[in-house]
C-alpha cells in the first residue's frame, strides 16, 4: 500500500515541529525535521570558518559523530540555516534524502517548501502561520527556557529577517501551497492547535475515500 505523506509548511516559530511531531506520535507517523537538516549544514559551515552565502557545499542530528541536536537551535544557527538554504545545491541534496524518506514511510514532514516542492502530491498539506509577534514571544520563551542569552527585540529581529529570507529567495521559498489548509495558531494553545491539524488530516481523508 502506498504511504501516506503529509506536508507541514510555514514561518519559523508558527508551531509546526512541536505540533507536527505530537501529531506523528497520535497517528503513528515518522516525524521528519526537514529544518534541522539545513541547521546541520549551517553549523558545519560556522564551525569550519565558510562564508555560508557563497559556498556549495528530530531526530537527533550527529554531524561528524558529536550529537548536535540542541546547539543546532541556538540563534547563530536559525541564522546561519535560513542563509545556507538559500543555496540551490544544498537544497537539492537535502531534498533527495527527504524525498527518500517520504517514499519509505508514512511521514508528517515540517519545513517551508514541503507541500510545494518537496512533496507536491502530499496526501494532506498544512500551512500553520501565527502573528509575527507571537512567533517572537513563543520562540524568545523557549530560549529562556534553555538558558540561551538573548533579549526579545533581538528574537523578533530574527525572526523578521528569516521570514524575508525564506520567502524571498529564489529556489522553492516558503509559500502556502495552492491546496494547502491554512490554520493560524495565534490564539490557539497547543492541544487546540494538534486537534486543528487531526482535524485537518482527517477531513482530506475522508474526501480521499469518498472519490
Ligand atoms: O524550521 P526551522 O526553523 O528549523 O528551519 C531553519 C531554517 O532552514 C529556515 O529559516 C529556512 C530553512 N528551511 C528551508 O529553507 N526549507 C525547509 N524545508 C526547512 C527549513
Amino acid at each position: 500500500m502506498k504511504n501516506i505523506n503529509i506536508a507541514v509548511d510555514g514561518p519559523a516559530g508558527a508551531g509546526k515541529s512541536t505540533i507536527s511531531r505530537a501529531v506523528a506520535k497520535k497517528l503513528g507517523f515518522i516525524y521528519v525535521d526537514t529544518g534541522a537538516m539545513y541547521r546541520a549544514c549551517a553549523l558545519y559551515a560556522i564551525e569550519n570558518g565558510l562564508e555560508i552565502r557563497y559556498t556549495d557545499a528530530g531526530q537527533r542530528i550527529y554531524l561528524c559523530g558529536r550529537d548536535v541536536s540542541e546547539r543546532i537551535r541556538e540563534p547563530d544557527v536559525s541564522i546561519g540555516a535560513s542563509d545556507i538554504a538559500t543555496i540551490p545545491q544544498v537544497r537539492i541534496k537535502l531534498v533527495e534524502l527527504q524525498r527518500e524518506l517520504a517514499r519509505g514511510n508514512n511521514v508528517i514532514m515540517d519545513g517551508r517548501d514541503i507541500g510545494t516542492y518537496v512533496l507536491p502530491d502530499a496526501d494532506v498539506k498544512i500551512f500553520l502561520t501565527a502573528s509575527v509577534e507571537e512567533r517572537a514571544r513563543r520562540r524568545f520563551d523557549e530560549l529562556k527556557a534553555k538558558a540561551v542569552q538573548t533579549d526579545f527585540e533581538q528574537v523578533r529581529r530574527d525572526m523578521q529577517y528569516r521570514d524575508k529570507n525564506d520567502s524571498e529567495r529564489e529556489f522553492a521559498p516558503l509559500r502556502r501551497a495552492e491546496d494547502a489548509v491554512l490554520i493560524d495558531t495565534t490564539e490557539l494553545d497547543f492541544d487546540a492547535a494538534v486537534e486543528a491539524v487531526l482535524g485537518a488530516v482527517a477531513s482530506s481523508q475522508k474526501r480521499k475515500d469518498m472519490k
